[in-house]
Parts: structure tokens; C-alpha cells; sequence
């Protein structure tokens, strides 16, 4: 099994580079299915391992995947041959869901297994059968599989009973193709919500009002392959400018979009921390203490959940009581027991965490519970006086380009070492 070994301490220093948005690239990958003629995205995640279970189902369906380079990958749909995504594939991410829309908007049909990923609470996908069916398709859960097919996908009008990132796009890439005007209402309004939309235009879509609460799609007979370029990672910026605060650093943070960052960056400035934004970077530097602030999560344009567990983080260092409430998901704060072992103080009540500031963490074994929670134990150990060991830190590396990799450019200590598993004598 591998993990971190990380040494704490140090300030991280120098410039790193985000890649491209990983939620937006497990949509946008599937959505090339609906062209018929070859796609180059740029800018993708590659490394990550959601990105490589979604190529790795692109190539199971009938697609030719193709490297052009690192981030460059070459996608000709035109010999897809199936609606069933593999049990066995699916199963491990949540986003092989975004399947199901792309693929009703090309067969018509969709077998795809029910979803895994991050395990936070309930996950359920009513909104998403909810918008199929309006589109005309009938849905069935059978064995563990969702399947879904109509005759023709008719445009409709689709009220969201909540704010819903992965609804609003599976509706989305079902509507492309459908006959006549599909208005999506309550819909989510997230950075990667529009670059799946403008992907998608350029493939001669016609989708107007993403990044608002209204989205209108009108059908189109046809998809034509294009060149595109996935938007950073607001997320992966985020964690390394709660990185750079917590470890009292100086850090450039290249390719992002500084607006999608101001939630974060309004709640940094407020602890203290100073934040310069650049066209397309932003600098993240603290020399002075860190003070308590309340945040509460929210669908964009709010501060988002995938950034709470790394706030969360940073406030145990500031000075004070600080309120952190859960707005999206039941179950965020399962990583706070890790949190504790290296010495903060945080009461969890459902869906509030009450921090109070204790200025300084210690190394412990802990582990990562989830994607973002991982990330969480990884800043507070490179802040932490001395080593902490970080345990499956697979949930990190499914979501951050090798970011073992950028922290250490930037000064952090952390070696991946493959450890045998301790077994633990038996009592009699
Ligand atoms: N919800 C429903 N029914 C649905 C869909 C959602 O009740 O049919 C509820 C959820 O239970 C949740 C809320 O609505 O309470 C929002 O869920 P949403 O659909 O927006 O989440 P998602 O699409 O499953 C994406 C990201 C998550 C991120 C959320 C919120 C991907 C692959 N995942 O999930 O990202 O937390 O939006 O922004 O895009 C992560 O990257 O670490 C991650 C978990």
C-alpha cells in the first residue's frame, strides 16, 4: 500500500502549475461520444485516475483514444458499437454517470452501472431520471444498473428540486440532440456547467444561459468533432492557496482563472492572508497570524464544498473560533477524527463544525478519508511539526495531477513509500 511520508514545517515557496479542471473532464470526455467526427481536448488531467477509467471506458465502447501529448488526448468516437458501460469500469466513479446522458443523446439508449465515488453521505440521482424522463426516456434500476431509453428525446421543460452540478450536465448532454427546446430551470452554475456548455457549442451545439439558473438547449440534427481546451482546476487552485496560507508561504499559482477563485479568495483575505490576482495567476502569501472567519458552502457562486475540508484545515491555525457549515452534502466532515489525531480542536453537530484555533498541529499516522478530505491531511501535515504518515492516498491521487510532485517543487518534504500493511498480532 502506498503513502505519504510527509515532513512538516517548512513554507512552500515558487510557482506551480494547475491542470486542467478534473470535474469538468469527466464530462466533456463522454460528451465526445456525441460527435461524429474526431475530438482533440487539451488541457486534460491525464494522470489522474478518474481521467483514466473514463478513457479506459471511451476504449471499451468502441472509441480510439489517442496521447498526442501530455495533456493532449485525440478522441474518435465515430466507431462506439455499444450503449453499455461495464460494470466493472463505472463502478469506481461517481462522474461515469456523465455516460448516461452522452450516451442516451446517441443511441437514444444507456446501460451504465449506479454510480461510486466519494463516500459523503447519500448520493442519489433522481434529478438525473427525472430530467431523462422529461426528455421522453424511460428509466429502470435493475442489478445494479441504470437503464435508460426512449424512441426519440423530445425537449422539455425541467424544474431541478435542488441545485445539482451532475443533473444539470447529464440533462444537458442528453438535450443536445433532442427535438426542440429543452429549458433547464434551478440549474447549477458551476465554471465547469459553462466549459461543458462551450465545448459543446463549438461541436455546433446550441446551448444558451449556462453559468446562469436558466439554461435553454435547442436540439441539433448533428456534432461535428473539435478542438478544445478544458479550464483549470478552480479545486487544485484553491487547495494550493490554502497550502501556501497554512505553511506562512510565498507561492505563484499558474494557469487559473482568477475569477472562479474569489469565494476562496474573499475568505483568505479575511484571515489575513495576502492574495494578488494576475491575469492568468494568482500569489498567495502570509507573513502574519491567520484569525477565525465563518464559511458555509454553497452551489457556485458560493464557497464551494470542495474546498471545505481544506478551509476547515487553515482555520484550526488562525486565532479563534471559527463556524463551518455543510451546505451541499449530509456527511462532510468524516476527516475530522484525522484532524484531531494531530491536535485540533473541532466539534462536528450534522452539518456544522465549530473550530476553535490552536495555532499550531503535530504529525500523526492519519489517513485520507476522501478526495478532498486527503487533501486536507496533506496540508495540515506539511504545516504539522514533524512527520505525519497520510494512508490511502489513492483518494488523493484520483483528483490531483501529480500533486506529490508540485508541493515538493514548491519546498514541501513528502515521499511516496510502499509500505507493507503491519499485521497486527492476534490476542488469544
Ligand atoms: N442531489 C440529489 N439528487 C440528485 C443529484 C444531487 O438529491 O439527483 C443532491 C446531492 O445529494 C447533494 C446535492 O444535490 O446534496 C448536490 O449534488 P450535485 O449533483 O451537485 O453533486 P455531484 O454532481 O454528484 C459534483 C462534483 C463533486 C462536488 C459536487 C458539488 C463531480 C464529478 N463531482 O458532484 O465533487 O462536491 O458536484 O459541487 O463533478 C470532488 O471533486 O471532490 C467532488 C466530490
Amino acid at each position: 500500500m502506498e503513502k505519504y511520508v510527509v515532513h512538516g514545517g517548512g513554507q512552500l515557496k515558487g510557482e506551480v502549475t494547475v491542470s486542467g479542471a478534473k470535474n469538468a473532464a469527466v464530462a466533456i470526455l463522454p460528451a465526445v461520444i456525441l460527435a461524429d467526427s474526431p475530438c482533440i481536448i487539451e488541457n486534460v488531467p491525464t494522470s489522474i485516475r478518474d481521467v483514466s477509467i473514463i478513457s479506459r471506458i471511451l476504449t471499451e465502447i468502441g472509441a480510439s483514444v489517442k496521447m498526442l501529448d501530455k495533456s493532449t488526448m485525440e478522441i474518435d468516437p465515430r466507431f462506439v458499437r455499444t450503449p453499455v458501460v461495464p460494470y466493472e469500469l463505472a463502478r469506481h466513479m461517481r462522474a461515469s454517470y456523465y455516460f448516461i446522458g452522452a450516451l442516451l443523446g446517441r443511441f437514444n439508449c444507456a446501460t451504465v452501472s449506479m454510480p461510486g465515488g466519494c463516500d459523503f453521505g447519500v448520493r442519489p440521482i433522481d434529478q438525473h431520471i427525472k430530467g431523462f424522463e422529461a426528455l421522453g426516456a424511460s428509466v429502470s434500476l435493475e442489478h445494479g444498473m441504470i437503464d435508460v431509453s426512449a424512441k426519440t428525446l423530445v425537449g422539455n421543460q425541467i424544474y431541478f428540486d435542488m441545485v445539482t452540478v451532475g443533473a444539470t450536465m447529464n440533462v444537458m448532454l442528453a438535450a443536445v440532440k433532442a427535438k426542440g427546446l429543452t429549458v433547464i430551470e434551478n440549474a447549477a452554475k458551476e465554471p465547469h456547467i459553462v466549459d461543458l456548455a462551450n465545448f459543446l457549442n463549438s461541436m455546433g451545439a446550441d446551448i444558451m444561459g449556462a453559468g446562469t439558473d436558466v439554461i435553454k438547449i435547442r436540439g441539433v440534427e448533428r456534432l461535428k468533432g473539435s478542438t478544445y481546451s478544458i479550464i483549470p482546476d478552480q479545486i487544485e487552485a484553491g487547495t494550493y492557496m490554502v497550502a501556501a496560507a497554512a505553511t506562512r508561504g510565498d507561492v505563484l499559482i499558474k494557469n487559473v482563472i482568477p475569477k472562479h477563485l474569489e469565494s476562496i479568495t474573499a475568505k483568505l483575505i479575511k484571515m489575513g492572508v495576502d492574495v494578488e490576482e494576475y491575469d492568468d495567476s494568482i500569489r498567495v502569501t502570509r507573513n502574519g497570524p491567520l484569525f477565525k472567519t465563518n464559511v458555509k458552502t454553497m452551489p457556485h457562486p458560493g464557497f464551494p464544498t470542495d474546498m471545505q475540508p481544506q478551509i476547515t484545515t487553515l482555520l484550526t491555525l488562525a486565532q479563534g473560533t471559527s463556524i463551518v457549515t455543510e451546505g451541499v452534502w449530509d456527511h462532510r466532515f468524516r476527516y475530522v477524527d484525522e484532524l484531531r489525531r494531530m491536535g485540533a480542536n473541532i466539534q462536528v453537530d450534522g452539518k456544522v463544525a465549530v473550530v476553535e484555533g490552536v495555532g499550531s498541529l503535530t504529525g500523526a499516522p492519519v489517513k485520507a478519508t476522501d478526495l478532498r478530505a486527503g487533501a486536507a491531511v496533506l496540508i495540515a501535515a506539511m504545516a504539522a511539526d514533524g512527520d505525519t504518515e497520510i494512508e490511502d492516498i489513492y483518494h488523493i491521487e484520483r483528483g490531483y495531477e501529480e500533486i506529490d510532485r508540485k508541493l515538493c517543487e514548491l519546498g514541501a518534504e513528502i515521499k511516496k513509500v510502499v509500505k507493507p500493511d503491519v499485521e497486527i498480532a492476534k490476542a488469544i
